[in-house]
C-alpha cells in the first residue's frame, strides 16, 4: 500500500473527537491534581499520540516519564506477558503518578503496571484511558479517567498498532478483516 488509509474499514473516532476528549479530561485533571506536581506516565509506544495531546492540555506544572511496554507482539489477541521495553528515568517513590494510556483491552497491562508503580513506593497511581474495550477485560483495573468506550473490534491509528504499523493514522479506525484475516 502506498497510504495507511487504504486498510482503513471505517473510522472510528475523529481527530476532532479524540482532541475534544482529552482537552476535557485535561480540564478535570488539572483541577484534581492542583498543587501536586503529578508525574504523568505515558504508555509506550501505543500512548505516545495520547501523551502529546494530553500533557499540553493539561495546565496545572506536570512531569512526563514513559515506560515501554509490550504484550501483543505481532498478533491481535493480548500474550498475557508483559514485557518491559524501556523504564521509567524517575523514581516514583512519593510521586503522584498518573498513567496515561490509549486503550485498556483485556486489562493485564495496566494491572500489571498500577501493582508494579506501588510496590516502588508511589503516593498514589492513577489512570488515565482514552479508549476502553470493556468486551475483553480479564484484570481488574480502576480507570478514575476514561474517554471512550469502544465495540469489540481491533482499532488501530493516534498510536495504536497492527504489527507496528498504522501507528501515524490520526485518528481511530477500524482495520480491513482482509489485512489481519489468516495471520
Ligand atoms: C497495547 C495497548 C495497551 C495494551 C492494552 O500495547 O497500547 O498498552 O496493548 O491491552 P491489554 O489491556 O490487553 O493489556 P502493546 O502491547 O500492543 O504495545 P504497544 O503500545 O507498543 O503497541
Ligand atoms: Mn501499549
Ligand atoms: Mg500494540
Amino acid at each position: 500500500i502506498s497510504d495507511v488509509r487504504e486498510d482503513i474499514d471505517h473510522e472510528l473516532i475523529s481527530r476532532e473527537e479524540l482532541d475534544s476528549k482529552i482537552h476535557e479530561v485535561a480540564a478535570i485533571v488539572s483541577k484534581d491534581y492542583a498543587g501536586k506536581d503529578p508525574l504523568l506516565v505515558a504508555v509506550l509506544k501505543g500512548a505516545v499520540n495520547t501523551m502529546a495531546a494530553f500533557a499540553q492540555a493539561v495546565s496545572i506544572p506536570a512531569e512526563i516519564d514513559f515506560m515501554s511496554l509490550s504484550s501483543y507482539g505481532a498478533g491481535t489477541q493480548s500474550t498475557g506477558t508483559i514485557t518491559v521495553r524501556q523504564d521509567l528515568s524517575t523514581d516514583v517513590k512519593g510521586r503522584h503518578v498518573l498513567i496515561v494510556e490509549d486503550i485498556i483491552d483485556s486489562g493485564l497491562t495496566l494491572a500489571w503496571l498500577v501493582d508494579e508503580l506501588k510496590n516502588r513506593g508511589a503516593a498514589s497511581v492513577e489512570v488515565f484511558a482514552l479508549l476502553e474495550k470493556p468486551a475483553r477485560r480479564t484484570a481488574h483495573v480502576d480507570v478514575k479517567y476514561s474517554g471512550f468506550t469502544i465495540p469489540d473490534e481491533f482499532v488501530v491509528g493516534f498510536g495504536l498498532d497492527y504489527d507496528e504499523k498504522y501507528r501515524n493514522l490520526d485518528s481511530i479506525a477500524v482495520l480491513r478483516p482482509e489485512v489481519y484475516e489468516g495471520k
